[in-house]
C-alpha cells in the first residue's frame, strides 16, 4: 500500500497536501459539532496525529463510532495545519477504511496504564504501547549506529556460528544443542555415558555465549573485525540486568594490546551516546520525562567526557576504603559485583570507569596473562546504574602459555586445537571486548530491567512466545 508514514506527515514543511496514513488507533473523542478526532500511530514516531473525521463521512455511524483503541485503519486525506494547541499538522479525513475493529472490552491495552510487569505477559501487544515502541526505535538505532561505527572505520562484519562445540568463557553455562532422543539416550557400552557420537553432529554442541573465538580466526587472517549476534547463558540469574538469550557486539582487532582496546571501548561507547542523542530526541524526552529524570543530561555528559581507566588493584583499595557495607566483602581476588561496580561509578568517579588486569583466577583462559603472573590483561568498562557493560581483553599470545592456561581450567588443548594454530602459525598480539546489546538498550533508555529493552526476553522459566 502506498502511504506516508506519520512521522513524515507531522514533519513536513509543505501543508495542504493529499496524503495517506495507516495505523492503530490510540483515542478516539466525538465533538458536539460534528466531528470525530482520532489519534493515530503507526510506529513511525513517537507522536500520534490527529484525524479530524466529519459526521457527514459515508461509513461515519457504521465505522468511524465503532472506533476504539487498538483498531486499525487507512485515512486518505488533507494534511493540514493544526488549529489545536500542542500540534502542528493535523488530517481532515476524506475516507476512512477500517481493516480490523478491536473491542474495548477486551483489548488489554486499553486507556489505563498497564505495568511493565503485565506487559511482559502481553509481549505480543506491548510494541503497541508508548514505552515499547520507544524503546525499539532506540534499540534500532543503536544497532545501525553499531554498524556506522565500526564499518567507518573499516572493521569487517563477520558472521560466527550459533551453534558450537566450545566453550568460549568457560563457565559452564551453556544451553545444549541436540537431536537425541532424552528419552532413550544411546550409551556408551563400556563407559555408561552418553554416546554423542551418534547425536546430530557426532559430538556434544550447544549454543555458543559468544563468537569471540571463531571472531579471532578472522581477526588474525584480516586485521580488525566485529560479530553482532546473538548469545546464550544458561546462568540462573533472575536480576534485572541478566538475559538467557542477549545480543553482542565483538570487535576484534589484530596487532593490538589492551590499551588499545579501551581506546576502542571507549570511543564506541560515546559513538553510541551521541548518536541517541541526535536521532532519537522524541524518545529520548519520554524516557526522560516519564522513565528516568536526569536521563539526557547523563548521556550528554558522557558523550562528551574521558572515562575513568583504574586497575583492579586500585578499584579494590578504593572499595577497601569506602565507608559502605558491602553485602559481599571486598578482598584482593574477588570477582566485583554489582553493588561494587556501581559504587565505584556513582559515588567515587561518577563516570564510566574501565577497570583493567584482574586477578587471571576468576577471568577465562583466553586473557592475555601478565608480567606478574597474578593478573591478565582483562577490561571491564562499568557504567552507572547498569554496572558492567563490556568485558574484554588482550587475548594470550603464546602458544606454550595459552596451552598451560587451558589445562588449568582442567579442559584439554586438544578440544582447542584449531584455537591453539592460530598462535602456532603465524601469532600477533591481538584484543577484543563483548558489549552487551541489551545493557546498553537499558541504560541509553533508563529502563529498570532488561527484560523490557528486548522483544522477546528469554530468563528461567520463562520462554512464552
Ligand atoms: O564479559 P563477557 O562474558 O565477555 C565475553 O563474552 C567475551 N567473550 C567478550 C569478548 O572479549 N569478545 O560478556 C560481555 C558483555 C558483558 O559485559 C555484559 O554487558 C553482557 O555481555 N552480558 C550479558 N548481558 C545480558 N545478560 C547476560 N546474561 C549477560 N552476560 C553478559
Ligand atoms: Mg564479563
Amino acid at each position: 500500500m502506498k502511504r506516508e508514514l506519520i512521522k513524515d506527515v507531522l514533519k513536513a514543511a509543505q501543508v495542504d497536501s493529499d496524503v495517506t496514513v495507516a495505523g492503530w488507533v490510540r483515542t478516539r473523542r466525538d465533538s458536539k459539532g460534528g466531528f470525530s478526532f482520532v489519534e493515530l500511530n503507526d510506529g513511525s514516531c513517537f507522536a500520534n496525529i490527529q484525524i479530524v473525521i466529519d459526521a457527514t463521512l459515508d461509513n461515519y455511524k457504521a465505522d468511524i463510532l465503532r472506533l476504539f483503541p487498538g483498531s486499525s485503519i487507512v485515512v486518505r486525506g488533507k494534511a493540514v495545519e493544526s488549529q489545536g494547541k500542542g500540534q502542528t499538522v493535523e488530517i481532515q479525513a476524506e475516507s476512512v477504511k477500517v481493516l480490523g475493529f478491536c473491542d474495548p472490552t477486551e483489548y488489554p491495552l486499553g486507556k489505563q496504564r498497564v505495568s511493565f510487569e503485565r506487559l511482559r505477559e502481553l509481549a505480543h501487544l506491548r510494541p503497541r504501547t508508548n514505552s515499547f515502541g520507544a524503546i525499539a526505535r532506540v534499540r534500532n538505532a543503536l544497532a545501525y549506529a553499531t554498524h556506522q561505527f565500526f564499518q567507518n572505520q573499516n572493521f569487517l562484519y563477520v558472521h560466527t556460528p550459533i551453534i558450537t562445540g566450545s566453550d568460549c568463557e568457560g563457565a559452564g553455562e551453556m544451553f545444549q544443542v541436540t537431536t537425541l532422543d532424552s528419552e532413550a539416550l544411546p550409551r556408551n557400552e563400556e563407559t555408561g555415558q552418553v554416546d554423542y557420537a551418534q547425536d546430530f553432529f557426532g559430538r556434544p554442541t550447544s549454543l555458543t555465549v559468544s563468537g569471540q573465538l571463531e571472531g579471532e580466526t578472522y581477526a588474525c587472517a584480516l586485521g580488525n573485525i566485529y560479530t553482532f549476534g546473538p548469545t546464550f547463558r544458561a546462568e540462573n540469574s533472575n536480576t534485572r540486568r541478566h538475559l538467557a538469550e542477549f545480543w553482542m557486539i565483538e570487535p576484534e582487532m589484530a596487532f593490538a594490546d589492551l590499551a588499545d582496546d579501551a581506546d576502542l571501548a571507549e570511543d564506541y561507547l560515546r559513538f553510541l551516546f551521541t548518536y541517541v542523542l541526535d536521532h532519537c530526541e522524541e524518545d529520548l524526552a519520554f524516557f526522560n520525562k516519564r522513565v528516568q529524570k536526569g536521563l539526557i543530561d547523563t548521556l550528554k555528559g558522557l558523550a562528551d567526557s574521558p572515562f575513568k581507566r583504574i586497575s583492579y588493584t586500585e578499584a579494590i583499595d578504593h572499595l577497601e576504603k569506602a565507608d559502605v557495607a558491602f553485602d559481599y566483602a571486598v578482598e584482593w581476588g574477588i570477582d566485583l559485583q554489582s553493588e561494587h561496580e556501581r559504587y565505584l561509578t556513582e559515588q567515587v568517579f561518577k563516570c564510566p570507569v574501565t577497570v583493567a588486569d584482574y586477578p587471571r583466577e576468576i577471568k577465562a583462559f583466553y586473557m592475555r596473562l601478565n608480567d606478574d603472573d597474578r593478573t591478565v590483561a582483562a577490561m571491564d568498562v562499568l557504567l552507572p546504574h547498569v554496572g558492567e557493560i563490556i568485558g574484554g581483553s588482550q587475548r594470550e599470545d603464546r602458544l606454550d602459555v595459552l596451552e598451560t592456561r587451558i589445562r588449568a581450567m582442567d579442559f584439554d588443548p586438544e578440544d582447542y586445537w584449531w584455537y591453539c594454530d592460530l598462535r602456532r602459525y603465524g601469532s600477533v598480539p591481538h584484543a577484543g571486548f563483548g558489549l552487551g546489546f541489551g545493557r546498553m538498550v537499558q541504560f541509553c533508555t533508563g529502563m529498570h530491567n532488561i527484560r523490557d529493552v528486548i522483544p522477546f526476553p528469554r530468563v528461567p522459566n520463562n520462554a512464552e512466545f
